[in-house]
C-alpha cells in the first residue's frame, strides 16, 4: 500500500492499541498514523508510547484519514458515526471492527448509502503481528479498495474474506474472542499443576511451552488434529484417563455452546445498539 494513504484509527483502546502496535512494526510511518479517543489523557499516552498524532475530536481525525478504522465499543457505534457522517466523503473507505453492528446499521446511521464500508474482526495478537482478521466487504467497496484493506490489516496477521455477512457473527465469537478462551484454558493449567504441587514459576512455563508446541505442530499440519491427538494417547495411559474426564464433563458441547452463546450474544448487540 502506498505509504501516501493515512490511516486513522477512532477509539484508542485495547483493539485500536494493538492495531497500531501492529501498523507501527510492519513499518507504516507514524506521520501516517493519527487517532482519536475522547479521554484527552489516552491521547497523551498514544503520542507518547507510539509517537503518532492523536486528537479528541473524532471529525478531524476523519477528515484526515483516507483509511478510516472505527475501534469504540459497539454501544458508541451509533453516535460516532452519526457524527462524523459529514467527514466521510466519496473514496474514503470506512473499516468497522465493531461486534455484531451490521453493515446495513453503518449505512444508515452514516445516512451514506454509498459509502465504502468493510467490517472487520481481528484479534488481539495483532499486538504482536500474529493475529487473524476476517473481512466482509459492502458491495459499494471497489477492487482497489479491498486490496489496500487486505494490504492494511495483513500487517496485523493474517487476513481471512468472509462472503456472507451473517457468518461474521460466528467470526467474532471464533476469533475475536477466541484469544480469551484459550488464555482462560492456560489460566486452569496452570492452577491445576499448582494445586497438585507444582510452583507457579514450573506449572506456567510447563503450560506455556506445551500450548506452543501443540500450536506450533497443528499449524505444520503433518497429521490432522485427531491424529496428533491419537498419537499423544496411549491405550490405558494417563492422556486416556485425562481425555475421558474431558468428555465426561461434555467438553465439546460445552466448547459449541460457548461458541453459540458468544455469537449470539453478537446479535443482541446488534438489536440493544441500533
Ligand atoms: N478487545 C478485543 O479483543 C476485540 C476484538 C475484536 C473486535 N473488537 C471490537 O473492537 C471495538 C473496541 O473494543 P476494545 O476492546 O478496544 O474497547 P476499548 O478498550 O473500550 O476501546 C475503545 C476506546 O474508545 C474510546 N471511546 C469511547 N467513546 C468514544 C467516542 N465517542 N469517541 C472516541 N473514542 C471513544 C474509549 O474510551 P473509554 O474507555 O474512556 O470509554 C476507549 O479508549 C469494539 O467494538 C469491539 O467489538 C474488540
Amino acid at each position: 500500500m502506498s505509504q501516501k494513504k493515512n490511516i486513522g484509527i477512532i477509539g484508542g483502546g485495547n483493539m485500536g492499541q494493538a492495531m497500531l502496535s501492529g501498523f507501527l512494526q510492519q513499518g507504516i510511518t507514524a506521520n501516517t498514523l493519527f487517532v482519536a479517543d475522547h479521554s484527552a489523557n489516552t491521547c497523551t499516552q498514544l503520542n507518547r508510547n507510539f509517537g503518532i498524532y492523536s486528537a479528541t475530536d473524532n471529525a478531524s481525525i476523519a477528515d484526515k484519514a483516507d483509511i478510516l478504522i472505527v475501534a469504540v465499543k459497539p454501544q458508541q457505534m451509533r453516535s460516532v458515526l452519526e457524527r462524523i457522517a459529514p467527514c466521510i466523503v466519496e473514496n474514503k473507505l470506512l473499516i468497522s471492527i465493531a461486534a455484531g453492528i451490521t453493515s446495513m446499521q453503518i449505512f444508515t446511521w452514516l445516512n451514506k448509502p454509498n459509502a465504502s464500508i468493510i467490517r472487520a474482526m481481528p484479534n488481539t495478537p495483532a499486538l504482536i503481528g500474529e493475529g487473524i482478521t476476517a473481512l466482509y466487504a459492502t458491495p459499494t467497496v471497489s477492487e482497489a479498495q479491498q486490496q489496500e484493506a487486505q494490504v492494511l490489516l495483513s500487517c496485523l496477521g493474517k487476513i481471512l474474506w468472509i462472503k456472507k455477512e451473517e457468518q461474521m457473527d460466528t467470526v467474532t465469537a471464533l476469533s475475536g474472542s477466541g484469544p480469551a478462551y484459550f488464555f482462560y484454558m492456560m489460566e486452569g493449567l496452570i492452577t491445576a499443576g499448582i494445586q497438585l504441587g507444582l510452583s507457579q514459576q514450573d506449572a506456567t512455563e510447563l503450560t506455556l511451552q506445551t500450548a506452543l508446541g501443540s500450536i506450533k505442530m497443528a499449524v505444520a499440519q503433518t497429521n490432522d488434529l485427531k491424529t496428533l491427538r491419537e498419537k499423544v494417547t496411549s491405550k490405558g495411559g494417563t492422556t486416556e484417563r485425562g481425555i475421558q474426564t474431558l468428555t465426561q464433563g461434555n467438553f465439546l458441547n460445552l466448547l459449541e455452546n460457548t461458541i453459540a452463546q458468544a455469537s449470539q450474544r453478537a446479535k443482541e448487540l446488534s438489536q440493544e445498539f441500533n
